[in-house]
């Protein structure tokens, strides 16, 4: 843990990691940053830039590349996939200037090079635009982390809907990857399928939940929340992926659905996925008016259904080939 002074230094100076096999180049690196006014933590060690990175969240590294054990690419790729989704900076520095050891460090998921000896001001030229690029992707995670907890939260408050979004995201993730898709895909989709009701934050539960039919004014609120959910979502450039994953789910096969009254293949997939999954979840969920179905029951329901134009026919049945298959999914009556 950082302590508060170290913090609070951190807040205003950013954090670099410098790791370098010859204590002199490390130590010439610590002081000339310093002068340059980072905190900085350098060491000789691979293992111990790995500890670091866990502890102390350094806001960027600057790696050398050729170092015996760990080399700069492996502890590079180490220390990228330490840092999961959050951007982390980190600059090779090579004495070698060749093109295939810029493609290796580029593989490695390095964000730039200097070679070896480096010109001082390209280099905290550098070093500044990649720690602000990090600051602007910290806050837009922020914020993506907001959202996310909200819809959490909304449905949390709801019996019926408490899990839905959490359930829908989890089966819409294994359904893409079920139909081939790329795994950036289906992580777009998870996302989309998390958030996909979240135009609903307006809409009373007695609308929600109303037992006898809507009258046509209920009907047309309801009906807004994929252009209100969109709409939450369009200011994050992070998000944008998923929009139409979120202003199509209630689009229908057959172009009866809303709000665009979109048909068959112009319905994007990411919304045609969320679109079967939320009918299971919601045929297997209890709701004030019926009971649960089991599993097998929707399937069975689903299977009957699948050509009454509501969803993609060879999605459904993909969907079913995957659930049946499934040995996590209990199928009991
Ligand atoms: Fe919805």
């Amino acid at each position: 843990m950082l302590s508060p002074q170290l913090i609070d230094e951190k807040e205003h100076n950013p954090l670099i990691l410098i790791v370098d096999d010859i204590e002199a180049h490390a130590e010439l690196m610590e002081a000339f940053l310093i002068r340059e006014g980072y905190n900085v933590q350098a060491t000789t060690n691979a293992q111990e830039a790995i500890r670091f990175t866990k502890n102390l969240s350094p806001d960027l590294a600057i790696l050398d590349v050729m170092m015996p054990g760990m080399n700069g690419y492996d502890l590079c790729k180490n220390l990228k996939s330490l840092s999961g989704r959050k951007f982390f900076p980190i600059i090779l520095l090579t004495g070698l200037d060749q093109l295939e050891n810029k493609i290796t460090g580029i593989e490695a998921g390095a964000d730039d090079f200097f070679s070896k000896p480096f010109n001082s001001i390209e280099l905290t030229t550098k070093i500044r635009s990649l720690i602000k690029l990090k600051r602007l992707q910290d806050e837009l995670d922020h914020s993506e982390d907001i959202i996310l907890t909200l819809a959490v939260a909304i449905e949390a408050k709801d019996p019926y809907t408490k899990g839905h979004s959490e359930r829908v995201s989890n089966l819409s993730k294994k359904l893409a990857i079920f139909i081939g898709l790329s795994q950036a895909e289906s992580i777009t989709i998870k996302k989309a399928a998390t958030l996909h009701d979240i135009g609903k934050i307006g809409l009373k539960e007695d609308i929600l939940h109303k037992r006898g039919p809507l009258q046509k004014s209920e009907l047309e609120l309801i009906r807004r929340h994929p252009i209100i959910g969109e709409d939450i979502c369009k200011p994050l450039h992070s998000l944008k992926q998923i929009l139409p994953g979120i202003r199509y789910h209630h689009e229908r096969w057959d172009g009866r659905g809303y709000p665009d009254r979109l048909k068959s293949e112009d319905i994007p997939i990411i919304a045609r996925i969320i679109s079967v999954i939320d009918s299971f979840d919601v045929i297997v969920s209890e709701r004030p008016y019926r009971r649960s179905y089991s599993i097998n029951a929707a399937i069975n329901l689903m299977n009957t259904e699948k050509s009454s134009g509501q969803w993609d026919p060879w999605l459904v049945e993909k969907f079913i080939t995957m659930i049946e298959n499934d040995p996590l999914i209990h199928k009991g009556e």
